[in-house]
């Protein structure tokens, strides 16, 4: 699929970056200087620009705020120690973006549209890239229908647009989380493996409750047989036990994490014991109580490595081991880290230089 449009800049006439500090702001409150915006209408992509960062104008009955017609991805670029900027594997987020599009009945991106339109955005807003430890610019690119229309149809028009926003630590301390039993977050032939918009939606009423219940996030369980892990919160979830590292296969329920995948290629690459498979909570707890649950952590863009330090389930908390102790998560992050800084080799090439 290939796309031809040029893409018209208006530059911002007054940066907003003095106004900050990159180096030290909450996750996804401030927006870079510029936006980049495609539109689809008439059976294609018909225009693609980049503005100043500013609203969507729209109707009251737009139809992706009624009926959720809407999908996003979330990325991210660095700054390595020489100053360059570049993005962590953002093919995959337009592959995986696209598959949404097919099951959500919206319009596929061509791959040159939405690499164009990324790198034009990202070398215009490249200063806002933060250089420290854990910083990075996280990227959301986002689709969405836009006809003005209260009836239950595919939406004719659509716009894709990426905004860009500094960012910290997702999480800044370890978290708790609770095996939720009563609701659920996707079920079979659903959207579970789709960056939907209802998908989170539908996950803050239960998390609101997890979360007066003092933990942070809730792990998923399978709608079906209620035994089977499936992600956690914001992100995909993996554990080590004994000396195997074990995440939930992906499936139509779950999302199919980029870090996710990368922490598996490293540890296969590092000779790990891997596996892809259903991870019952009965073996988690047997584990636990047999001392070789060793790790758990959450795994995903924005949280990169979001270590678990207590699990709540059926009424009772289950302590797990110090972050100190976690071999695997710690090498993980710290590699993975280092790849983005460019202090090792990129042996996989997940960086894709943009200036
Ligand atoms: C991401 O990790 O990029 C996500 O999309 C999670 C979230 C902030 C919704």
């Amino acid at each position: 699929m290939t796309s031809t449009l040029d893409i018209k800049i208006e530059k911002t006439k007054k940066s907003k970056l003095s106004e900050f500090d990159i180096n030290n702001v909450p996750f996804g409150k401030y927006f870079t200087d510029h936006m980049f915006v495609a539109e689809y209408a008439n059976g294609k992509w018909e225009k693609a620009y980049i503005v100043p960062y500013g609203n969507v104008p729209m109707s009251y009955a737009m139809s992706s705020i009624h009926y959720g017609q809407t999908i996003f991805e979330g990325m991210k670029a660095y700054k390595d120690d020489k100053g360059g900027v570049a993005l962590f594997r953002p093919l995959e987020n337009w592959e995986r973006m696209n598959k949404g599009a097919v099951r959500m009945a919206m319009p596929e991106i061509p791959e040159e549209l939405f690499m164009n339109g990324l790198m034009e955005l990202i070398r215009l807003d490249a200063d806002w890239v933060p250089a420290s430890e854990s910083g990075s610019l996280y990227i959301r690119p986002f689709l969405f229908s836009t006809d003005e229309a209260i009836g239950v149809k595919i939406s004719d028009t659509f716009k894709f647009a990426i905004i860009a926003s500094p960012a910290g630590k997702y999480y800044s301390e370890p978290i708790k989380v609770l095996v939720e039993t009563d609701f659920f977050r996707a079920t079979r032939g659903g959207v579970g493996f789709v960056k939907a918009g209802g998908n989170y939606g539908r996950s803050l009423y239960p998390t609101k409750l997890a979360q007066q219940k003092g933990y942070q996030q809730i792990l998923w369980l399978d709608s079906e047989t209620n035994q089977y892990f499936e992600e956690s919160g914001t992100m995909n979830v993996m554990f080590v036990i004994g000396d195997t590292v074990m995440t939930p296969a992906v499936s139509d329920t779950i999302l199919d994490g980029i870090t996710r995948k990368s922490v598996l290629a490293l540890a296969r690459e590092w000779g790990m014991k891997v596996e892809e498979r259903k991870v019952s909570v009965e073996e988690v707890m047997t584990a636990h109580a047999n001392g070789t649950l060793k790790e758990v952590f959450g795994v995903g863009t924005a949280a990169t490595i979001a270590q678990i330090i207590g699990i709540g389930y059926n009424g009772k908390d289950y302590e797990l081991p110090p972050v100190a102790e976690r071999k695997f998560s710690n090498k993980i992050d710290q590699t993975l880290r280092d790849i983005r800084k460019g202090r090792i080799e990129d042996k996989f090439n997940w960086m894709v230089k943009v200036c």
